[in-house]
């Protein structure tokens, strides 16, 4: 197997990739709670710098130990769904544990297939079983929009349960630890195929602003929906 950062470069380079399919039983779709964290990016990246600019549209890729943490604890069935791509971040990771994937995005950042918006999306592509992303937070980083952007991440749940629906498939999103604990989140979430909750202990730092930078601010957690998961059966707590 090729290593994910060579994985990246050639993805990046729109060189394509043979991989097979991995397929796993819904059952056995939590791998073992005990694996030891991966480890976090030695390099110091910083999340919040008080006054930047929000990148234009959420884009925000998600370094390579985040999706690495997601996969030493779920097995997905695929093909997997990467519809908010940016440039194949998380694609790259998932291909280099021999997923096929499609990426798409609404915007055009040189990577998968452009002009795709997810919310007007009716259906997976053709023979996907899962969807794996960070979506767009829909906020600017201020505390005053975090409402919103509650909202927008509500919004892009409930559409991606609905589509995964469709397949019997697995969903897994990247979202603000806090924001699992808000009281519509938890109401949708309560309703949905709740199957696990990953949780980073190691804050993400999305840039590397130098010392304009402070401590990243969120804890983040990865929460995974399996339409296959027993109704009833609570979520697994998972950390990484
Ligand atoms: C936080 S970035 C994450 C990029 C990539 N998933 C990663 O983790 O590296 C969010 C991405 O969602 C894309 N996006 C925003 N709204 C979208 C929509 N309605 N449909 C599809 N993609 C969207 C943005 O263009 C951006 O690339």
């Amino acid at each position: 197997m090729l290593k994910s950062d060579a994985i990246g470069r050639r993805l990046r380079k729109g060189e394509p990739l043979q991989h097979d399919l991995l397929l796993a039983d819904a059952g056995s779709a939590v791998i073992a709670a005990s694996q030891p964290a991966v480890p976090p990016p030695t390099g110091r990246r910083a999340i919040h710098y008080s006054g930047y600019d929000r990148e234009r549209r959420d884009f925000y890729a998600t370094p390579d130990w985040v999706t690495e943490a997601l996969l030493q604890h779920i097995r997905f069935r695929g093909p997997v769904w990467e519809p908010c791509c940016g440039d194949g971040a998380i694609s790259g990771i998932l291909a280099a544990h021999g997923l096929d994937v499609v990426s798409t995005d609404i915007a055009d950042r040189g990577f998968g297939t452009a002009g795709v918006d997810f919310l007007t999306c009716r259906k997976v592509p053709m023979g996907c079983r899962s969807i794996v992303t960070n979506p767009p937070y829909g906020d600017t980083g201020s505390h005053a929009a975090q409402s919103r952007s509650s909202k927008a991440m509500l919004e892009f749940l409930r559409h991606a349960l609905g589509l995964t629906a469709s397949v019997q498939g697995q969903l897994a999103l990247l979202v603000r630890l806090q924001w699992i604990a808000g009281q519509r989140a938890a109401e949708v979430m309560s309703a949905a195929p709740f199957a696990a909750v990953v949780v980073l202990r190691q804050r993400i730092r999305w840039f590397d602003m130098g010392e304009r930078t402070n401590t990243a601010q969120h804890h983040h957690a990865w929460v995974v929906f399996d339409h296959a998961h027993p109704p009833g059966c609570p979520p697994a707590l998972l950390y990484a």
